[in-house]
C-alpha cells in the first residue's frame, strides 16, 4: 500500500480515537490504524469490497483485530464505544446520505472525510450540522487533487470564503493556484461570470497572503 491519501487520512487519526472506516473496500485504513494499535473497524455497502478487505486483512493476520460489517452507512453497525468516522473516495451526497443517520451519530465527535466532489457543500453542511473544520490537508496524487478534511464536533461559523475553499492554509497553496487556473479557464465558457469572479478574488486574495 503506497498511497499518499490513504496514509494521509490515517495520520489525521489521534491515537485515542476509535475509529469506523465506512466503505472501507479494500481495507487499507484499517489495517495501517491496527498497525498504529488504534481501535477500528469497517464497514462496506458491497459484499465484494469486503471481501477484498478480509483478504487484506488476513494477509496482515489483523482478522481478531478488525471486525466487517455489509452495511449501507452505518445501519448494521454496532456503533457504541466508537467516536470517529472515516468516510473516503465517495461522493460529497453519499458522505451526506452516511451522516444522515442521526441515531448512529450521537456518539461520533471527529470525521475524516474525503469526498470526491462538492467540497463546499459539503463544508457547509457540516457547518450546519455543528461540526468544527480542524485541518484540510490538500495533496496531489496520480495526476488528481484529493482534498482531505477534518472535523470536530462543535460550533463555529465559517465565512463564504472558508465555505468555499477551506480555512486559509499556506500549506494549500498549490490547490489554491490549481483552482485558481481552473476557474480562469471556465470563465469565458459560463453564463453566470460574477459567481465566477467572485471566487476568482476569494483565491487571489488567498494567494496574496
Ligand atoms: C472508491 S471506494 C473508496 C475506498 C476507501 N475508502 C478509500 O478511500 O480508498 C468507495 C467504497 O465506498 C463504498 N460505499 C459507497 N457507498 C456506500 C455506503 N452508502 N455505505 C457503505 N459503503 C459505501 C463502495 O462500495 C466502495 O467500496
Amino acid at each position: 500500500m503506497n498511497s499518499k491519501r490513504i496514509k494521509t487520512l490515517v495520520s489525521l487519526i489521534d491515537s485515542d480515537m476509535k475509529v469506523i472506516d465506512v466503505g472501507t473496500d479494500h481495507g487499507y485504513v484499517p489495517i495501517l490504524l491496527r498497525q498504529r494499535n488504534i481501535s477500528v473497524v469497517g464497514c462496506d455497502i458491497h459484499l465484494k469490497a469486503l471481501a477484498s478487505a478480509r483478504k487484506n486483512i488476513l494477509m496482515h493476520h489483523m482478522e481478531n483485530d478488525i471486525s466487517l460489517y455489509l452495511s449501507d452507512g452505518l445501519n448494521n453497525v454496532d456503533v457504541k464505544g466508537f467516536d470517529t468516522l472515516v468516510i473516503a473516495g465517495v461522493g460529497e451526497k453519499t458522505i451526506e446520505h452516511i451522516l444522515s443517520n442521526e441515531d448512529k451519530l450521537k456518539d461520533i465527535k471527529n470525521l475524516v472525510l474525503q469526498a470526491n466532489n462538492a467540497h463546499d457543500q459539503l463544508r457547509l453542511f457540516l457547518n450546519q450540522k455543528n461540526f468544527k473544520l480542524v485541518k484540510e490537508v490538500c495533496l496531489f496524487e496520480k495526476k488528481k487533487w484529493y482534498v482531505i478534511m477534518k472535523f470536530s464536533y462543535g460550533k463555529e461559523v465559517l465565512s463564504k470564503e472558508e465555505i468555499l475553499f477551506g480555512k486559509y492554509n499556506l500549506e494549500n497553496k498549490a490547490y489554491y493556484e490549481y483552482k485558481l487556473n481552473d476557474l480562469r479557464k471556465i470563465l469565458p465558457l459560463v453564463p453566470n461570470k460574477e459567481e465566477v469572479l467572485e471566487k476568482i478574488r476569494i483565491l487571489d486574495d488567498y494567494l496574496s497572503k
